[in-house]
């Protein structure tokens, strides 16, 4: 019996020393001490010892037992230390490479210019309204005194959803349930996206985006029109500009004209911006036309207002010389990225 002991504890110091890593002890400890192990074999072996050898025997084989359990957590610890170290010398920071660049997220231009324009209207004390994108006929044509002929209600220009419910073609559309709602004197815009059913070109897109205003009250002249509108244009290009008014036809305004301003980059004199006419056609608008007014309850006797639609995307291009609108609905953030936050 002392021998096999003997045996298994040279083969034991053998196992041990061969061992590399906290994995093989693990299967070592299984070998010798695990239930089927070398160890517990012994264990039962000593039954059929005889009674006398039992004391010596059952010594020897604890001995064991306790050196091989030892010897184990001793490897154990040695190894586990030794992976961790390895392990945290990969991990390690390098604290000499440059920190990872946050992106910063900016407001695309088209929401930055809007922001802008209704910044500038209200330091003018306008307020703000939102009207909806969906539509029905009633607020987009009809309470606007289009007649019921009139080109603008074709279906090629107009995404209809239903028969009488639509794509707003314009942001005019808030005068209709503005003045039906409020009693004057109303100082108001309208700032949104509009849809068109056209050819997506380099000047034109299905969709795009307007702010539309209204000044209702007593006496509202149109020199009121465009003393209002060469102030906000000198607001917000930062100089005084000098402005254009040529006769054009609204079905909701009378007069109706469109409004130019002088060409940011010429300053009149001619150029690629304003193909050589010096002029840079911005907005249209008109004195509210009596029918609508009449259509919203008002009183045309009483009452008289100006009112205004300007394209956003139109102010961007002539302000960044950019040539093709489509850039704006692409998400392309080579473009998006030249707009800084404001
Ligand atoms: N709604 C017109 C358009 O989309 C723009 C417009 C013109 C609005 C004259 C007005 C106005 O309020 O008076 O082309």
């Amino acid at each position: 019996m002392k021998e096999i002991i003997d045996e298994i504890r040279q083969a034991f110091d053998k196992d041990a020393e061969a061992c590399k890593s906290v994995k093989e002890i693990e299967e070592l400890k299984i070998k010798y001490l695990g239930k089927k192990g070398q160890v517990p074999a012994l264990m039962q072996h000593l039954r059929n010892v005889a009674v006398a050898d039992k004391p010596e025997f059952g010594k020897l084989v604890n001995d064991l037992k306790v050196y091989v359990e030892k010897a184990l957590e001793r490897s154990e610890l040695f190894f586990s230390e030794k992976e961790e170290a390895s392990k945290l010398s990969q991990e390690s920071i390098d604290t000499t490479l440059p920190g990872r660049q946050k992106v910063l997220a900016s407001k695309h231009p088209i929401s930055a210019m809007i922001d802008e324009i209704v910044d500038t209207f209200i330091s003018m004390g306008f307020s703000v309204v939102e009207s909806p994108e969906i539509e029905t006929d009633y607020y987009n044509f009809e309470v606007l005194n289009f007649p019921p002929d009139h080109p603008a209600r074709d279906m090629q220009d107009t995404f209809y959803i239903e028969p009488n419910v639509l794509l707003r073609t314009h942001a005019t559309t808030f005068q209709g349930r503005l003045l039906e709602t409020m009693k004057p004197p109303l100082r108001v815009i309208c700032p949104g996206r509009v849809y068109r059913n056209e050819t997506i070109s380099i000047r034109s897109h299905v969709f795009f985006h307007q702010v539309d205003g209204l000044y209702v009250a007593e006496n509202v002249s149109f020199q009121d029109l465009i003393s209002t509108m060469s102030e906000f244009i000198r607001k917000l290009f930062h100089k005084d500009v000098s402005l254009r008014i040529r006769p054009s036809y609204f079905p909701f305004v009378e007069p109706g004209c469109e409004i130019d301003m002088a060409c940011l980059v010429c300053e009149g004199k001619g150029c690629a911006l304003c193909k050589n006419s010096g002029w840079l056609e911005i907005l249209g608008a008109g004195m509210i036309h009596p029918q609508v007014l009449r259509n919203c309850g008002l009183d045309p006797e009483k009452y008289s207002g100006y009112a205004w639609g300007l394209g956003v995307e139109r102010l961007i291009l002539l302000r960044y010389g950019i040539t093709d609108i489509r850039l704006f609905a692409e998400n392309d953030m080579r473009f998006l990225a030249q707009f800084p936050s404001l």
